[in-house]
């Protein structure tokens, strides 16, 4: 009989349990060490050669790390993964593993607004020229293309209007064109959408988002092909921008409840969504599963299990906006960041996008009266009566 492999739920819960064999804690160890001991020169230029496998020094990569670059490289269905110590790092680096001074990036003008500052002010330091533009439209795809193009990036959920990203038609047109296609998965997790196994090359997280699902880690990740993977590894080891133990080992121990956050996080989202839009203090509902948005059949195709716990929501102004904030108070805190598994709140205008400027937030369809929810895994009800609470 042919072994099947385990299902990803199994591997999730298991992770980091068996990496010491028997007459071991339950729970990992925190390596928290600078620096390791080897017996021989040659065992010390072995170490040096297999960074993803040994340990040398803490920039260069360590045992609490590599767990969960093991399980992250599965997970997505790489063949490899780096940890770092940010999402924005992660950020950085996958897109220095893929292009050079002289080479041309088209991006997508919705990302997160701290990669917009990074793809504005940085990239071009490099020597890399960057075109933001909706990259769902081929015609400004083609348009911003140039004999430099080398990469495109996107994210399969934007931050904060939940746009789907088409990645199966983004692949169809930039393979010919030799381009490499560089995803953020932070908002889907691979729990709801792999990019890998619909073609993407790199794929990137925040850590302190569903990953770990909690508020206690940071970090990032990139997760690919070997070779891209190595020079991942290269510029994140020179530039000191290895992921620290601790926040490695909290990131495994969120990480190992993914699969059922994101469907409890999945369905609280939807049954709010569908809430949300037929309260009156409401303009309008930003999730990919209800019949309002542009993309439910991309999104039906693309997210079979649910389409992750983020929406946002329009009440029109600043000000009734902060009115609500100041309402739920004690019960959806205002907290600029997303994934717990609290409900919390955002206000993209003021946090995420305020690198922007009014008119590019504008065009891109974010008002001075967006909320970004992050809903929870609260009972649904409890969290429908608090913002009932607020919106009143
Ligand atoms: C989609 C997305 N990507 C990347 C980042 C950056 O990650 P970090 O804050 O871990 O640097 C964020 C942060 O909010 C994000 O929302």
């Amino acid at each position: 009989m042919v072994e099947r492999p385990d299902h990803r739920q199994t591997l999730l819960v298991r992770s980091g349990l068996d990496a010491h064999g028997t007459d071991s804690p339950l729970s990992p160890p925190i390596y928290q060490s600078t620096v390791y001991q080897f017996g021989s020169l040659d065992d010390l230029e072995a170490a040096f050669t297999e960074p993803s496998k040994r340990s040398v020094y803490y920039r260069n990569g360590t045992p609490n790390g590599r767990v969960l670059e093991e399980l992250l490289s599965r997970l997505e269905g790489g063949e490899a993964a780096v940890c770092t110590a940010s999402g924005m790092a992660a950020v950085y680096a996958a897109l220095l593993a893929v292009l050079g001074p002289g080479d041309h990036l088209l991006a997508d003008w919705r990302v997160y607004g701290g990669t917009y500052a990074l793809l504005v002010h940085d990239l071009p330091k490099q020597g890399i020229e960057v075109s933001l533009v909706d990259l769902q439209d081929r015609e400004a795809r083609e348009q911003a293309l140039r004999p430099t193009t080398r990469a495109v990036f996107a994210e399969s959920l934007s931050n904060p209007l939940m746009n789907v990203l088409d990645l199966p038609e983004l692949v169809a047109w930039s393979s010919p064109l030799g381009l490499a296609v560089v995803v953020d998965n932070s908002f889907a997790t691979p729990a709801l959408f792999r990019p890998l196994e619909w073609g993407a090359g790199l794929v990137v997280h925040s850590l302190p988002k569903y990953l770990s699902g909690h508020s206690s880690a940071m970090g990032g990740v990139v997760i690919g092909g070997a070779a891209q993977c190595q020079r991942v590894r290269d510029q994140v080891i020179r530039v000191g921008a290895t992921l620290g133990p601790f926040d490695a080992w909290m990131a495994l121990q969120g990480i190992r409840t993914l699969e059922l956050r994101m469907q409890r996080h999945s369905q609280n989202a939807l049954t709010l969504a569908r809430w949300l839009s037929t309260h009156p203090a409401v303009q309008s509902v930003h999730y990919p599963l209800l019949p309002s948005h542009p993309q439910i059949e991309l999104a039906k195709q693309l997210f079979p299990q649910g389409a992750g716990g983020m929406l946002a929501l329009d009440l029109g102004s600043r000000g009734r906006v902060d009115r609500a904030v100041r309402k739920l108070v004690g019960r959806i805190p205002l907290a600029p960041s997303l994934a717990d598994v609290a409900t919390t709140l955002t206000y993209p205008a003021g946090t995420s996008h305020r690198a922007l400027s009014p008119e590019q937030r504008a065009a891109q369809g974010i008002g001075d009266g967006l909320i970004r929810l992050s809903v929870g895994l609260e009972w649904v009800e409890d969290v429908a009566r608090d913002l009932l609470a607020g919106l009143q």
